[in-house]
């Protein structure tokens, strides 16, 4: 039974539980054109982000669940929704060095580490506050060790769901001891609006502001070649759609199952906020324009993503959705020729992603 309380239809009692002592809660934002977001503050999940069409229709536009249990089950293989970290991406073999000592991860793909193996970010109780209907603010003291990184790390995420209707994201972060930090978001999209079933995102129009991008191998690990775009399927200086050229025979797409790689966002100054992607919705004429402080621009199409019931039973087949997961490069400790990802002692971490959401008919 949908909730009448909130837009989404969701139940706070589903969310509200105890995880390793910690409490947990749905939370929900909402900006005065009538947008809303639900979160729980298990992994910061984003469950959904009700967006208005070009005839003002609200539908929630990620991939979303009903119950704790069920985000919390399929978050753990899919990430769906959360905060990715301390690391977001593969680390090959799990193996990373910062200063005179050698750290290793947990191998969770195949003999590889992915968004900082099972126990990171997105299976985490963050402390939540929320001052203000449009924003919560949450905590993480990610310990010494813990997930086998070095140092104590003070993570702090505001999210803000903004008067012009955008998903802001402000990260900060401080550590007692160097070591790494490349947090990210895994919100999958879908901007013609999540169904049963959830309609393809091969429609979905896509520019993405690169000139090069990085390669994987069949592992989708690194190469540590950096590629220009031009006269290849991963070229989205103009418009195209998702699905014009996926399924080309082409050893990068065939590697990834699709897309599943990092674009190196063209910007005039480092860490300035610029235009990194805008993605449309034919159908619906929603549009979401992605701002970020970092060099890089995952975009992931759901290749992997099995077909598995989520909210108010909506189904999510193979490419029902996609993420734009903005980043530092993937892998920089094994690329030594990548932007390093080492959060000193002392240094304050700060990044901006924003999804900014809009209608064009
Ligand atoms: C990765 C994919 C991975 C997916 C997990 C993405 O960020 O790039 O390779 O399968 O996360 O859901």
């Amino acid at each position: 039974m949908k909730d009448k309380t909130n837009l989404t239809g969701l139940n706070p009692e589903n969310f509200q539980s105890v995880i390793n002592g910690k409490k947990t809660d749905l939370y929900i934002l909402r900006n005065s054109s009538g947008m809303e977001m639900c979160i729980t503050n298990y992994g910061a999940i984003v469950l959904s982000i009700m967006v208005p069409d070009c005839h003002g229709k609200f539908e929630n536009v990620v991939v979303g669940f009903d119950t704790l249990e069920e985000a919390r089950r399929q978050s753990k293989d899919y990430y769906i929704g959360a905060v990715i970290g301390p690391v977001a991406g593969r680390i090959l073999r799990g193996t990373f060095r910062v200063g005179e000592k050698d750290y290793h991860l947990q191998l969770n793909s195949v003999s590889n580490t992915l968004h900082s193996g099972d126990n990171g970010f997105h299976t985490v109780v963050w402390q939540a506050r929320q001052p203000r209907e449009n924003q919560l603010f949450l905590h993480y003291l990610h310990a010494d060790g813990e997930a086998g990184f070095p140092g104590n790390i003070a993570v702090r995420m505001t999210y803000t769901l903004t008067e012009d209707n955008a998903f802001r994201i402000d990260y900060e972060a401080e550590t007692d001891c160097d070591t790494l930090f490349c947090p990210t978001n895994h919100a999958y999209f879908n901007l013609t609006g999540i169904g049963n079933p959830t309609t393809s995102i091969e429609n979905h129009l896509v520019m993405i502001n690169a000139d090069f991008y990085l390669p994987t191998d069949e592992n989708t690990n690194h190469t540590g070649e950096i590629r220009t775009v031009a006269d290849t399927p991963f070229d989205f200086r103009s418009c195209h759609s998702i699905g014009e050229r996926i399924n080309q025979n082409n050893l990068q797409l065939l590697n990834g199952h699709g897309y599943d790689h990092c674009f190196v966002l063209k910007k005039a100054a480092l860490h300035e906020l610029s235009f990194a992607a805008a993605c449309i919705s034919p159908v619906s004429g929603r549009k979401m324009d992605v701002y970020t402080t970092e060099p890089g621009l995952i975009m992931y199409t759901g290749n992997y993503l099995p077909g598995f019931t989520g909210m108010h039973n909506t189904t999510y087949p193979r490419r029902s959705a996609v993420c734009f997961e903005t980043q530092c490069f993937p892998d920089t400790p094994n690329n030594q020729h990548f932007p390093s990802i080492v959060l000193r002692e002392g240094e304050l971490y700060k990044q901006t992603c924003i999804y900014q959401f809009s209608t064009q008919s």
